[in-house]
């Protein structure tokens, strides 16, 4: 028999949009956060440049409109790049109050914050705390998050699958009612019964061989909503940093785009400058235009790297702005006050997701979804820079508000149905899962990267439907494991991003096709539905 535990909500991932959902949310109810890996693991910790958010007077929200909307290319949804725009500056306070401190500067009208400029962005806009604004959000926030009695946390716990059951109400035809959790900690299935569950697991670019993001982005919550039934829209806009620094021994660590604002220049091995041939913002252009860039000049001139170069600023400029860079760089003997920095892109944000209302209400009843997993039509065909952290606020922020409107009181616990282990035994071929982990990664990062085709695209599905049957029978004979459950995820991810992409015919974005180069006169976004 397995465990089960109870609650009024069930918050799946305990990153900016988990944490701060719950931070809003504990007042009024009892609050389970589930977290993957430790507490602070997911990518809101690695941030780096910043959150967007209008604090200049010479600023105004039409123009964050106008600057999120060109990014996105055509496809974003205007009344939520508003909606965001609109709220973003009492998001930001909100997490002053709760301590996040952000780097200020002197001017002559008295102390005021520090705003950075990233690309895309017509104005400095970027709050920031040196390069590290993630840590410094997510530790803040956790801090408070361990502090409250209402609030207890699920560490080493990976939710499996959401438990739903059937239900007429508001055109939806099943309720969520909590999730099977796999505890690794005693490597038991638990279950867990809530009256909401949010998913907030953040993005899927482990899908991809190189990424900026930490093990735990592999796309769990989107897999799982689909699995559930909750439609998903726009997975082939997967968007790819231009600069992650490029050394063997450095795994993927990210340079911030903030470098180029404040003056970093891209160039070839010879030292020569290549944006300004691409595009009239050069370095500053949004980032699928840059990481293509980048591409074309490896492939053209069969080299491995491009190079950063912030050598020109005065080294305490340097020091001050980007310690965490510094430091990480210098520890691979690059001293980036002197010398240009090693650089290719990687996979780092996944613009589409479940699709959600503007109170994160997906197609299942009683099922919420935020942050990077979700989708909102904020980003369009191109997220602009540093507009996610500020996504995860605002959305957990109105999440919570219509959260706390509709919970029930009393309530009463369900008794779930309970998780059958009756057939599966200990695995006894790991390699397996191994080997299937490196290849759909791999394959991916080949036919469904920075430049597509269709040819590449069907070669990629095909090889994802037949590793789909093999590891779902695997599923089926052999007890989970974080890395079985993560596969089992990551495939179900990537046909979705091939198939949102194999639908789009033109290029358009972060989605470039060479068998479609044009973008068509009108477009929408892709939406997959799992009852069709
Ligand atoms: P995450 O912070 O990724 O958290 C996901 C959580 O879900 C984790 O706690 C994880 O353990 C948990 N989880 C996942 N699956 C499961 C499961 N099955 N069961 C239980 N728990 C699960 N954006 C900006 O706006 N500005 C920036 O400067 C910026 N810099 C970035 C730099 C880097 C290196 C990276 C990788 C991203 C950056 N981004 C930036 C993007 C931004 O950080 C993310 O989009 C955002 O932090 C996502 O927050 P989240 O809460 O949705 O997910
Ligand atoms: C960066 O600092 O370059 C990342 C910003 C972002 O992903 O929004």
């Amino acid at each position: 028999m397995n465990q089960q535990n109870n609650c009024d909500v069930l918050i799946i991932g305990s990153g900016a949009a988990g944490l701060t959902l719950a931070l809003h949310l504990a007042k009024n109810a009892d609050v389970v956060i589930l977290s993957k890996g430790p507490l602070n693991e997911g990518s809101t910790f690695y941030a780096q440049g910043g959150i967007a958010a209008v604090f200049d007077e010479n600023d105004s929200i039409a123009s964050h409109v106008a600057d999120t909307m060109i990014a996105g290319a055509g496809l974003c949804d205007e009344k939520t790049v508003l909606y965001t725009a609109e709220n973003a500056k009492a998001c930001l306070n909100w997490l002053i109050e709760q301590g996040v401190t952000f780097d200020k500067e002197e001017s002559e009208q008295g102390e005021r914050y520090h705003l950075t400029r990233e690309g895309g962005h017509s104005h400095r806009r970027i709050l920031h705390s040196a390069d590290a604004t993630g840590k410094v959000i997510q530790t803040t926030l956790a801090d408070r998050v361990r502090q409250h009695s209402r609030i207890r946390i699920f560490e080493r716990y990976n939710a499996i699958d959401l438990i739903c059951e059937s239900h007429e109400e508001e055109g939806k035809s099943k309720q969520c009612i909590g999730a099977y959790i796999w505890n690794r900690n005693t490597e038991k299935v638990e279950s867990i019964y809530a009256q909401k569950t949010i998913l907030a697991t953040g993005g899927a670019s482990k899908v991809y061989q190189y990424t900026s993001n930490p093990d735990v982005s592999s796309g769990d919550g989107i897999a799982m909503a689909w699995r559930a039934g909750c439609r998903v829209a726009n997975m082939e806009f997967n968007q790819f940093h231009p600069t992650c620094l490029f050394h063997p021994d450095a795994g993927t660590f990210l340079l911030t785009e903030a470098l180029r604002g404040e003056g970093a220049k891209l160039r070839r091995p010879d030292g020569s400058r290549f944006m300004p041939a691409f595009d009239h913002r050069a370095e500053l252009a949004p980032r699928d235009i840059v990481a293509r860039a980048i591409d074309f000049e490896m492939k053209r001139l069969g080299v491995d790297c491009m190079y950063l170069d912030i050598s020109h600023k005065p080294r305490d400029f340097i020091k001050q702005h980007f310690p965490t860079i510094y430091q990480r760089t210098k520890d691979f003997g690059i001293d980036i006050t002197k010398q240009p920095i090693p650089v290719v892109p990687a996979a780092h944000y996944t613009c589409g997701g479940v699709m959600i209302d503007q109170q994160g209400k997906t197609d299942v009843h009683q099922l919420y979804a935020i942050g990077e997993m979700s989708y909102t039509g904020l980003h369009g065909a191109n997220r602009l820079a540093s507009n996610s952290l500020l996504e995860c606020l605002v959305f957990a922020r109105a999440a919570a508000i219509e959260i706390s409107e509709s919970l029930k009181p009393n309530n009463r616990f369900i008794n779930l149905p309970r998780w059958d282990e009756s057939r599966v035994t200990d695995s006894d071929e790991e390699v397996v899962i191994q080997h299937n982990w490196h290849e759909l990664r791999l394959f991916m990062w080949d036919y469904v990267g920075i430049v597509r085709t269709t040819k590449r695209l069907e070669r990629a599905l095909h090889r994802v439907e037949l590793l789909q049957r093999e590891i779902q029978e695997y599923y089926q004979h052999f007890k989970v494991s974080n890395n079985l459950l993560e596969l089992r995820n990551l495939v179900q991810v990537a046909e979705l991003i091939i198939r949102c992409a194999m639908s789009r015919k033109e290029s358009r974005g972060l989605h470039y096709t060479l068998d479609y180069p044009e973008q068509l006169a009108e477009t929408k976004p892709t939406i997959l539905n799992p009852n069709d």
